[in-house]
């Protein structure tokens, strides 16, 4: 049967509460690096959403507190082993375009890795002509319609971080087509398109990017977060239990 791996971006932790959960193992537990960033505690939750079996990965890691790309991309290769075939990435993004507001969400279309590295190494050249799944982001697309929500779509740059952009590096993310930017996501997506995993993802939209609006804190990032991750929740269960039934 199906099983679909959710990793929860900042401030998204609160979509745990519409999962019917069985156990939890830490990161440590699982042997993975542990994320230092509040808001960020590291744990996998297995469970049921909608009627299929799911794991969240809680607290990822990332390239801004000094973790390697192998590292980053641990927990997507341990869901893999877990028997998960199915990805769900989501996180927090400023927003670059105007159209899409901070409190709303983006499907992303593509994607922009600006972090310099890969999980990959050798020859592996594999094709990332469509990271995220075509026919699962229409079926989002169609559930977004039926629940009145409004889902935006575009691209998602990735940059290492910590530090959030300058007003000039939002407009050259802006020229080179960026719609959202964010520190992570990216290097999963190819790690789990290596692996063959079917791959949707989720920004969400937490604040104008550097330069269009006064100042940006981490805290206000989790807070919109949190308040958001109610309407992704029910986007997700309505998916997920259509793509049980068909
Ligand atoms: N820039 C980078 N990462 C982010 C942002 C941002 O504006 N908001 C949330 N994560």
């Amino acid at each position: 049967m199906e099983m679909i791996g959710i990793v929860l971006g900042s401030g998204l932790g609160v979509l745990a509460e519409e999962v019917d959960i069985t156990r939890e193992i830490s990161f440590a537990e699982a042997g993975l690096a542990v994320s230092t960033v509040p808001g960020h505690a590291g744990k996998f939750i297995f469970g049921k959403l909608g009627g299929t079996d799911v794991i969240l990965m809680k607290g990822r890691v990332h390239l801004y507190e000094s973790h390697g790309a192998e590292a980053v991309t641990a927990g997507v290769r341990w869901m893999a082993e877990q028997g998960v075939d199915s990805l769900v990435l989501t996180n927090a993004a400023g927003t670059l375009n105007r159209d899409f507001a901070p409190g709303e969400w983006m499907m992303l279309s593509d994607h922009l890795n600006l972090t310099g590295t890969s999980p990959l190494s050798g020859a592996n050249f594999i094709d990332m002509s469509e990271p995220y799944d075509a026919l699962w982001r229409t079926a989002f697309r169609t559930a977004a319609s039926n629940q009145s929500m409004k889902l935006n779509e575009g691209i998602y740059a990735s940059l290492r971080g910590p530090q959030y952009e300058t007003p000039a590096e939002i407009r050259m993310l802006r020229t080179i087509g960026a719609d959202a930017v964010g520190m992570s996501t990216v290097l999963e997506a190819i790690q789990a398109r290596a692996l063959g995993l079917r791959v949707v993802g989720f920004s969400c939209l937490t604040n104008w990017a550097a330069g269009m609006q006064k100042n940006l804190s981490h805290e206000e990032v989790l807070e919109t977060g949190t308040s958001a991750a109610h309407v992704m929740a029910g986007l997700l269960k309505e998916v997920i239990s259509v793509s049980t039934r068909s």
